[in-house]
């Protein structure tokens, strides 16, 4: 019983932080960014990136001081590595879908992600700009308060996002799956992806991601009957740049008729 109600009070302490964060993007989105160069021109952060994951980071460590994090704007030699030996590790992307955030101010989310022994406890995907909150308790999946659905399943009549380089190179069959499909779209966040998956609106997801794009989408769609895999069909690494795909459990032997790494 004390494990479950302190798991219950981080959680509900994470959506405060999480909203708080979002309010505050709201507030101060219209000023100057500071907007720099991480690999290459098109990889960007901005210094609302920077501030929201600074934020997260001192609630996290204010309450949950044992607690570790692995956050996406720490530098590479100062990430924490995912592992199973880890009691209790978070996940932060403070903005996911920062060309969005730049190019569009809208179409980006928050996330945080929450693991105990390498098990994700719940995930929380804030699509800020539409005030929707994506989370799941130990059971469900929710929309602010609503309960979401196990959505449709059916190939034919359903949209998929992918990642558009690996779309138009047909990466692992991709293009020739998206053919018994209604046909593809690309959204430029892998968090509103996922929202998009647990509205009902995208039967499935393929795109080129970090742990923190996949963490929080990855544990709210499970209570759906979702699944996160890579191309070769297994459990994603949570190290480094993966490929991999999130889609109905249901639909894996029909997606992997087609999505085969040679
Ligand atoms: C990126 C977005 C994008 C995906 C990239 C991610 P970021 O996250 O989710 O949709 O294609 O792989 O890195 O950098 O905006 O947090
Ligand atoms: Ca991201
Ligand atoms: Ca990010």
């Amino acid at each position: 019983m004390k494990n479950f109600l302190t798991e219950l009070s981080k959680l509900d302490l994470a959506k405060k932080w999480i909203h708080e964060a979002g309010e505050f993007l709201k507030a101060h989105m219209n000023e100057p960014l500071e907007i720099s160069e991480k690999t290459r021109f098109d990889d960007l952060v901005t210094n609302f990136d920077l501030t929201v994951q600074k934020q997260l980071v001192a609630q996290i460590s204010k309450h949950f001081p044992a607690d570790k994090i692995l956050a996406e704007e720490d530098e590479d030699g100062q990430k924490v590595r995912f592992s199973k030996e880890i009691a209790h590790l978070w996940l932060i992307d403070p903005i996911d879908g920062t060309t969005n955030f730049i190019a569009q101010r809208d179409n980006f989310a928050i996330m945080l992600a929450y693991y105990e022994h390498g098990k994700g406890k719940f995930g929380l995907i804030f699509d800020v700009m539409n005030d929707n909150l994506y989370w799941c308790d130990d059971e469900n999946a929710y929309r602010n308060e609503t309960q979401l659905n196990v959505p449709n399943i059916d190939l034919q009549h359903s949209l998929l996002g992918v990642n558009a380089y690996m779309y138009r190179t047909n990466k692992a069959g991709l293009l020739d799956l998206s053919q018994h499909s209604l046909g593809v779209r690309v959204t430029g966040s892998a968090g509103i992806s996922y929202t998009q998956i647990l509205d009902g609106k995208l039967i499935a997801y393929f795109s080129n991601l970090q742990p923190w794009d996949y963490a929080a989408g990855t544990i709210i769609s499970e209570k759906l009957g979702y699944v996160t895999r890579n191309l070769s069909g297994t459990q994603p690494s949570f190290d480094g740049r993966e490929e991999v795909y999130t889609a109905p459990a249901k639909l894996l032997p029909e997606i992997q008729k087609y999505i085969k790494m040679t």
